[in-house]
């Protein structure tokens, strides 16, 4: 990601929603480590946190998942810190599109970045990992392709059965060339130049068919970067059997999503991925959450794991321009995962607490 060229404010206005389950948990547990990061920064920049009540438990109340007029509200912050949506009181398709997605596709965060991190100390089974080191990154397009929404359900009144729902995905050259574009500019941040690009497209002829030209097309301005074009179902086993050939892996909105959960299962735990939902061209706030769910299975006990979501909040550091502080505590992280401190989905006995304050304790280090 670029850093932002503009002068950096000392002071960050931050709008967390931490919402359902777990996301109360984790989002405390990043909110924790982000001020101590503050009060150890000599002054240098500070956090102003508003925090938002909406979610499930809001619609149970309300109706609706967030305030009416959330994204006016919303649009005055520098960023937005979020838990994670769903409860099973509220079917998911109604808390997804009332709250996450209605903040995404309204301040159009097109470009979702998801990292897949192998951490010391944690066990992956893939075993690959323990002779090489990992890390690639998940760039997913998140303003439309199969998520954009358009489709309907009719033929209700033929009565039990004889529904019909058209769910349709939308692919327009604009969407397909800004994420395409921005993985490759990614690309040659990293160590490793390659882009893999990802689509479906020998059984999706139209949509995906024009990703594979307009990616060809974007390949040639970038001469210096290697590239793939690779089938999501051949890219889902490259994620397990030569995840070492990995940098930049870009996909639409679908593809990445599950993708994503494979890479970050394979480092760990889904409990470890971060990610940041970005509008690059800074019009509208970005948002930066962990990949998981509300976690119903363990919310409230307190062992829900912390680092996606203080890996989401380094994501934010690097998007303010904060990029050696962001590094500091992703070495932070690091050092806690290879000090043995582990929650119980990546096999320790620590809970959010205690990693969280060990993360805090490794920022001293
Ligand atoms: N970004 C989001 O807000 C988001 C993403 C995915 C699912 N959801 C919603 O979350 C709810 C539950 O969905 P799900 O069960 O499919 O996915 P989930 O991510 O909530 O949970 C999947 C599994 O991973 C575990 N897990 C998740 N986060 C963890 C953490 N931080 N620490 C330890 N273990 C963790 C859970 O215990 C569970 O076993 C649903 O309502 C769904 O719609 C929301």
């Amino acid at each position: 990601m670029t850093a932002d060229p503009s002068p950096t404010p000392a002071r960050y206005r931050i709008a967390a929603i931490p919402a359902d389950g777990v996301g109360a948990e984790v989002v405390a547990a990043g909110r924790s480590v982000l001020d101590a990061l503050a009060a150890g920064s000599g002054g240098a920049f500070s956090f102003d946190w508003t925090e938002f009540p909406w979610g499930s438990r809001y619609y149970a109340e309300t109706g609706a998942m967030m305030a009416d007029d959330g994204l006016d509200r919303l649009k005055e912050f520098d960023a937005i810190y979020f838990g994670a949506v769903g409860w099973p009181t509220v079917p998911d398709h109604i808390s997804l599109w009332g709250l996450r997605l209605r903040v995404c596709q309204g301040f159009d965060q097109w470009a979702n970045v998801r990292p897949v991190r192998f951490l010391p100390g944690v066990l992956s089974p893939l075993r690959a990992a323990d002779r090489a080191e990992l890390d690639w990154v998940v760039v997913r397009e998140n303003s439309e392709g199969e998520y954009a929404g358009f489709g309907g359900r009719n033929f209700a009144g033929r009565g039990a059965g004889g529904e019909v729902a058209v769910q349709s995905s939308v692919f327009t050259e604009t969407g397909c060339e800004r994420i395409i574009r921005f993985a490759f500019d990614l690309a040659r941040t990293r160590e490793r130049r390659k882009v893999s690009s990802v689509t479906k497209s020998n059984a999706q002829q139209y949509g995906m068919v024009l990703w594979d030209e307009v990616f060809r097309r974007v390949a040639a301005d970038y001469p210096d970067v290697e590239t793939e074009s690779v089938l999501v179902d051949a890219m889902a086993a490259k994620f397990v059997l030569r995840p070492e050939e990995l940098s930049v892996v870009v996909a639409s909105n679908l593809n990445a999503d599950i993708l994503s959960d494979l890479g970050s299962a394979l480092a760990g735990s889904l409990g470890l991925a971060a990610s940041a939902n970005l509008n690059p061209e800074r019009a509208w706030p970005s948002m930066f959450e962990p990949v998981h769910g509300s976690a119903p299975d363990i919310a409230g006990q307190g062992v829900a794991n912390p680092i996606g979501a203080v890996g989401s909040a380094a994501m934010m550091l690097d998007h303010f321009g904060l990029s050696e502080q962001a590094g500091r505590l992703n070495r932070a992280i690091a050092a806690t995962t290879a000090a043995g401190v582990l929650p119980r989905d990546l096999g320790g006995r620590a809970s959010t607490a205690e990693v969280t304050a060990a993360i805090i304790d490794a920022l001293a280090d």
